[in-house]
């Protein structure tokens, strides 16, 4: 979900609702907000995206007021309806509460409240803590320290934010587990699930701790703790400004971050050298003899971060030789992994939110494991737990569907790869300084790919035409360029598409394959080791069988070509590094076919961009 709040000298309803205008990617199943005017709230909430909410606001006006609160839904407890919308009142009418996350005792809480006489009117969770602020308030507590004993009787995740009627120019928040940043302006100031909601207003913001609350005027910022004594928030600035988070003549954020790909690549790699040609990684706060001392490395990731994952593993084990796993974060912490102070525990999550990537990091702390986060998001969670960071710098990432912060994922992990190879003493001193040098040119080869995608995109609108389950296969590295190729066009396009290991295929997956079954084949380059003519053999084995076979492969691969009903051309480059020019056509396809089939790209029914409930 999305959260904002507004306390200053601006219309409130505006600030709001061009706030969740930039936040409707984290949910968008219902939108509402509140303010508060003459003494009294007055609130407005609908269903379905926000434009509903805008029109439901231009056909019933509300009163001018500086302050408010406001709330994009992605829906956990209860249906997407009108009456489930955010915000939610106490029983008095006085306090009126939006909320992002789970409030797991919540049945215990809601029979509470019932057995004293209360009446829900709605089936979600959240309806709880607006009774319950209501009640404190009711009994003369002010609306921090009201919200400040409620958050202690909750349990779980939650960012709460709320205005009282008889509190002018003041917003409360409390939060736990889930995202909340103030932002800092001249005679106002703003609450947010993050920065992109006010980042036209100020680029000053706060980033909050975990179980506090924070109450701002037009004039002050406050943070204590759910008892009422101050604590700490560390204030940083943002490093992208408002045309970043705009979509600067594209049809869709994710076109435009495709297209961003080539200096997102460059921005993650800009200022790693020194002039001795050494690898540095600032921000990683991990002492050399630390990183000497593992002996395992766990990637823990969701979604196409855990593809990323996926590829660090080929390239970390390779140039390390230190045995790499990589787990999805939701099954990480229930299976009781084997994690101890010599286990490196790398997490990959470009929101820095997901919760199942956030409890797998909690998980692997109190095993004593050191935690390195890959993230895209400063201010977030999931690098304030962690021990240290690397930080992709791709800028802000919109569309639900991730692309360049896959990407950028995947050279954050070869450049961790290969400082530990650095630190650790390199076994494949030369290959990896070819590395390092390749690795600068990647920016421009994918700018190569983005250049010719015009095929790509012909081939896409000619396939919108049908329903047809697509399959993509790999190997190698190219494995997990096939999962994250198939799950692009299951997110956008809701088709049905699985990706394969093509050297499985014989083992199973061969028996889908019909007559003009569309088959995307990532193709290795050619090399020592016998990995491409493998990959050629599969493309023939599944052409025999009627498959129509879209080959990515190295320019001039002319045994792959032979097999191919169509060939998407990749820029020469070594076998480890190759999904981040294999990947770039997957996505463009993706969109392209999504486009052309109707379906609003940035956001797909169903998902959001950050999950921040386990
Ligand atoms: C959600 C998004 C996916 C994303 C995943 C992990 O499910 O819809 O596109 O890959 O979360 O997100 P993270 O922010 O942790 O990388």
């Amino acid at each position: 979900c999305g959260i904002v709040g507004y306390c200053g000298h601006q219309q409130a309803e505006h600030v709001i609702i061009e706030g969740l205008r930039r936040l409707e990617y984290r949910g968008y199943d219902s939108a509402g907000l509140a303010v508060v005017a003459d003494g009294s709230l007055h609130w407005a909430k609908k269903s379905g995206k926000l434009a509903n909410l805008v029109s439901e606001l231009e056909s019933h006006r509300l009163p001018e007021s500086t302050q408010g609160i406001g709330h994009t839904r992605w829906a956990t407890h209860g249906a997407p309806t009108d009456t489930n919308a955010h915000p939610h009142l106490s029983a008095d009418g006085k306090v009126a509460v939006v909320h992002n996350g789970i409030i797991e005792n919540f049945a215990t809480l809601k029979a509470e409240l019932i057995a004293e006489g209360v009446t829900f009117v709605s089936d979600t969770d959240t309806e709880v803590a607006a009774h319950l602020l209501g009640r404190e308030t009711a009994k003369g507590a002010g609306l921090a320290e009201a919200m400040g004993r409620v958050a202690s009787r909750l349990a779980g995740a939650f960012t709460l934010v709320a205005v009282s009627a008889d509190e002018p120019d003041v917003v409360v928040a409390a939060r736990r587990n889930s995202p909340l940043v103030v932002g800092l302006g001249e005679g106002e100031n703003f609450l947010a699930s993050d920065v992109a909601a006010f980042i036209e207003h100020t680029r000053d913001a706060l980033e909050l701790g975990q179980d506090q609350v924070v109450t701002i005027t037009p004039e002050s910022v406050t943070v204590t703790d759910f008892e009422g004594r101050p604590s700490e928030a560390r204030p940083y600035h943002v490093d992208w400004d408002l045309s970043a988070a705009e979509k600067q003549g594209h049809d869709w954020f994710m076109r435009k971050e495709i297209f961003e790909q080539p200096k997102a690549v460059a921005d993650t790699l800009l200022g790693r050298w020194s002039d001795r040609g050494e690898l540095v990684l600032d921000e990683l706060r991990i002492s050399p003899e630390e990183l000497r001392r593992i002996n395992k490395i766990v990637i823990v990731a969701c979604g196409s971060s855990f593809y990323a994952g996926m590829v660090a593993k080929y390239a970390i084990e390779h140039w390390t030789r230190v045995a790499c796993e990589v787990e999805l974060a939701s099954e990480f912490r229930y299976r009781d992994p084997i994690i101890d102070p010599m286990t490196l525990v790398v997490t990959i999550s470009q929101s820095g939110e997901t919760a199942d990537t956030l409890m797998a990091i909690r998980h692997a702390r109190e095993q004593q494991a050191r935690v390195i986060a890959i993230c895209n998001t400063n201010g977030a969670t999931i690098p304030r737990e962690s021990d240290a960071v690397i930080y992709t710098h791709a800028g802000p990432e919109i569309g639900v569907a991730s692309t360049k912060g896959f990407l950028t994922q995947v050279v954050a992990c070869y450049l961790l790869g290969l400082y530990l190879a650095q630190v650790r003493g390199m076994k494949y001193g030369d290959e990896v300084h070819a590395i390092v040098d390749e690795l600068n040119s990647m920016p421009d080869k994918i700018q190569a790919v983005l250049d010719g995608i015009e095929p790509v995109y012909k081939l896409a609108r000619k396939m919108a035409m049908s329903e047809d389950a697509v399959f993509f296969l790999g190997r190698h590295v190219g494995y997990p360029v096939a999962l994250e190729g198939a799950l692009k066009l299951k997110e956008i396009a809701y088709l049905h598409a699985e990706g394969f290991a093509a050297g499985e295929l014989k083992h199973g997956p061969i028996a889908v394959i019909e007559q003009d079954t569309p088959v995307f084949v990532v193709v290795p380059p050619e090399g020592r080791d016998q990995l491409h003519d493998k990959v050629v053999s599969n493309i023939e084995e599944i052409r025999a069988r009627g498959a129509r076979t879209i080959v990515l492969a190295e320019e001039g691969d002319a045994a792959a070509e032979s097999f191919a009903d169509m060939v998407i051309p990749l820029p020469k480059c070594s076998t480890l590094l190759q999904p981040l020019v294999a990947a770039v056509p997957l996505q463009a396809f993706a969109c392209e076919l999504a486009t052309a089939k109707g379906h609003d790209v940035d956001q797909p029914r169903n998902l959001a961009k950050s999950v921040t409930v386990e």
